[in-house]
C-alpha cells in the first residue's frame, strides 16, 4: 500500500502521546488502524485506558484488539486525546478530512478533545485546501438532488459519493456529496456557505482544532509540528 511504512511511522509517534487513564478519540482509515494496533499493544503491556471511536468499523478493530470503549459508547463525556489522520493538512493544520466517510463522528470527537493529533504523510501536506481533495459534504439522504445543484451554484463540482453502484451510507445513514471547490484561498468562507443550507449535517473541512501534527517517513521517522498557540481563526464548536 502507498505510503504505508510513513503511515505506521506517524502512527508510532502518536500513541507516545496517550498516557495512562486517559479517554482517547480513536480516528477512522488506514494510519488510525495503525494505530489503534498500536495502541493496543500497549494495552496489551497494561496501558489503562478507555476509547471513543470515530466509526463502526474502528470501534470493531478496537474490540477485537482489547481495546476498552468508555461505558456508556456512543455516548462520551470526555475524550484527552484523539489520534486521527486526513486527506490534506496546509500550513496552519487546517485539515480536509472524510476520505472514509466517517467525517461527522470524526468532528464530534474532534471538537470534544482536549487534544487533536493529526497523523499524515508527506503526500498529504498542501498550500492551499482543495489542492488534491473535493471536501466531502454529510448531507440528509431526503432532496439530495436540489442540494446538489445549490452547492454548484456556490461554484463546486459536486458528486454524490456511490459504493458498489448505490449511494455511500454513512453510519449516521446519511449521504455524502464530495465537493470540488479547487484550491480555497479561504476555506472558512466556504464552510461557513455550505453549513448554512439545509440538508447539510456536516463539512470535511476541520479548521482551527489540529493541535499536534505528526508527519511519518518512509524511513520510520517522524516529525512533530505543534499549533500552539491556537491560530486567530480557532474556532471549537
Ligand atoms: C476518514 O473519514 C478520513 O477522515 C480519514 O481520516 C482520512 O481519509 C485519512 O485516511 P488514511 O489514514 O487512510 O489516509
Amino acid at each position: 500500500m502507498a505510503f504505508d511504512a510513513s503511515k505506521k511511522a506517524a502512527a508510532e509517534a502518536a500513541v507516545k502521546f496517550v498516557e495512562p487513564d486517559m479517554v482517547v478519540g480513536l480516528g477512522t482509515g488506514s494510519t488510525s488502524l495503525h494505530m489503534v494496533r498500536l495502541l493496543s499493544e500497549r494495552v496489551a503491556q497494561g496501558l489503562r485506558v478507555e476509547a471513543v471511536a470515530t466509526s463502526e468499523a474502528i470501534a470493531a478493530e478496537a474490540r477485537r484488539l482489547g481495546i476498552v470503549l468508555v461505558a456508556d459508547y456512543p455516548n462520551f463525556q470526555r475524550v484527552d486525546v484523539t489520534l486521527d489522520g486526513a486527506d490534506e493538512v496546509d500550513e496552519e493544520g487546517r485539515l480536509i478530512k472524510g476520505g472514509g466517510g466517517a467525517l461527522l463522528r470524526e468532528k464530534l470527537v474532534a471538537t470534544a478533545s482536549t487534544r487533536l493529533v493529526i497523523m499524515i504523510d508527506e503526500s498529504k501536506r498542501v498550500k492551499c485546501l482543495g489542492q488534491n481533495w473535493p471536501i466531502p459534504v454529510e448531507i440528509v439522504p431526503f432532496g439530495w438532488a436540489r442540494l446538489q445543484k445549490r452547492i454548484e451554484e456556490l461554484g463546486a463540482k459536486v458528486q454524490l459519493r456511490l459504493h458498489e453502484g448505490r449511494p455511500f451510507v454513512t453510519d449516521q445513514n446519511n449521504y455524502i456529496f464530495d465537493c470540488n471547490f479547487g484550491p480555497m484561498a479561504d476555506p472558512e468562507k466556504v464552510h461557513a456557505q455550505l453549513i448554512q443550507l439545509t440538508g447539510v449535517v456536516e463539512t470535511g473541512l476541520f479548521l482551527g482544532l489540529t493541535n499536534t501534527l505528526v508527519i511519518g517517513a518512509e524511513d520510520g521517522t517522524a516529525r512533530v509540528q505543534h499549533f500552539y498557540p491556537a491560530p486567530p481563526n480557532y474556532v471549537r464548536a
